[in-house]
């Protein structure tokens, strides 16, 4: 099974050759070949057919995750697009306006088939759900915890939820989320943490403002989401540098623990004038196992 990485997850529309092609040498951890809403109703089931092939050539040796983006549970189309992708060289599955811990375990319960099926080791197939996109997915974010051994991280959009409200917009003049997608985008970060599971930040839509989508790369990750979705062949390379741990803070996160191992009798110690304890200690371990083998 390949080690799922979260830094740059790229959104390719599943019916664009073009775009597949172009996408595989980018360096993003993962591609997302998406059948929902990128992809025309009349274009869909074209879409899915395709897929198959890819996913079989992709079936080699790789430094990138091949994610499927189905459709949503309520369109009816969930289970023919699974039918199609399911097979060795598919690595997870992004399930949209998902509503809770019970729409991955369903999901969970229709992998277990076609894994059966196609061959595979049971639970080689991942699932990271969008679980902001509706309001009962917000209500529910508590059952995410604890993860079912297929939930590899969690995500959230703005764009359905702010459709599904009534919202006019859903960023205000200053470019930055309003209110209530400041708040989903926060409860699916806590949400991801109460599960155990990595926080991934959703896309930033203006694709030609490279030091925008940096800057508000470098926020996330501050707040904690380890990467975030691209939709565009130019955020991939702005994501991962802003989501990689300085040379600085990688520095700075060797020598807590290397004081913490040096004197395993103290609670605290002091670094560069500065108070670093137990959850200092945590955050450097957890940032320097982030580039491990990298
Ligand atoms: N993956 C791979 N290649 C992509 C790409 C993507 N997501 N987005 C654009 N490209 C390619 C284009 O085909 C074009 O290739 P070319 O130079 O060989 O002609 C090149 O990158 C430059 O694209 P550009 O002209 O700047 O953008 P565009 O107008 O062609 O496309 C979008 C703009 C938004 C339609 C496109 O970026 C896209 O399809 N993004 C993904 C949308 C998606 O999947 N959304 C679902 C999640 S909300
Ligand atoms: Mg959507």
């Amino acid at each position: 099974m390949r080690a799922l990485k979260f830094r740059s997850l790229l959104f390719v529309p599943a019916d664009s050759q073009k775009k597949f092609d172009k996408a595989r040498d980018l360096g993003a951890d993962g591609l997302i070949l998406d059948l929902e809403d990128s992809v025309a109703p009349g274009n869909k089931a074209a879409a899915r057919d395709g897929l198959g092939a890819r996913i079989d050539a992709a079936n080699t040796p790789r430094d990138w995750a091949f994610w499927v983006r189905v459709n949503a549970f309520d369109t009816g189309l969930t289970e023919a697009d699974l039918a199609a992708v399911v097979r060795p060289g598919l690595d997870g599955i992004m399930l949209p306006k998902a509503s809770g811990g019970a729409d991955v375990a369903r999901l969970g319960v229709l992998l277990d088939r076609l894994e059966g099926a196609a061959g595979m080791e049971a639970g080689t197939v991942k699932i990271l759900p969008i679980v902001t996109e509706t309001p009962a997915g917000l209500f529910n974010l508590a059952s995410y915890a604890p993860a079912h051994p297929r939930l590899a991280a969690l995500t959230w959009g703005a764009e359905d939820l702010a459709a599904v409200v009534g919202a006019t917009a859903n960023k205000g003049d200053d470019g930055q989320w309003t209110n209530p997608y400041q708040l989903a985008r926060s409860l699916c970060l806590m949400a991801a943490a109460n599960a155990e599971v990595p926080a991934v930040d959703t896309l930033y839509a203006d694709f030609r403002d490279p030091e925008g989508l940096e800057a508000d790369c470098r926020v996330a990750r501050r707040d904690g989401f380890v990467g975030r979705l691209a939709i565009h062949p130019a955020q991939v390379e702005v994501v991962n540098r802003a989501f990689q741990p300085t040379e600085a803070e990688l520095d700075l996160a060797r020598r807590i623990v290397a004081a913490f191992e040096e004197n395993p009798e103290l609670g605290t110690v002091g670094i560069d004038g500065k108070m670093v304890d137990i959850p200092h200690l945590k955050q450097a371990r957890r940032m320097l196992a982030s580039v491990e083998g990298a």
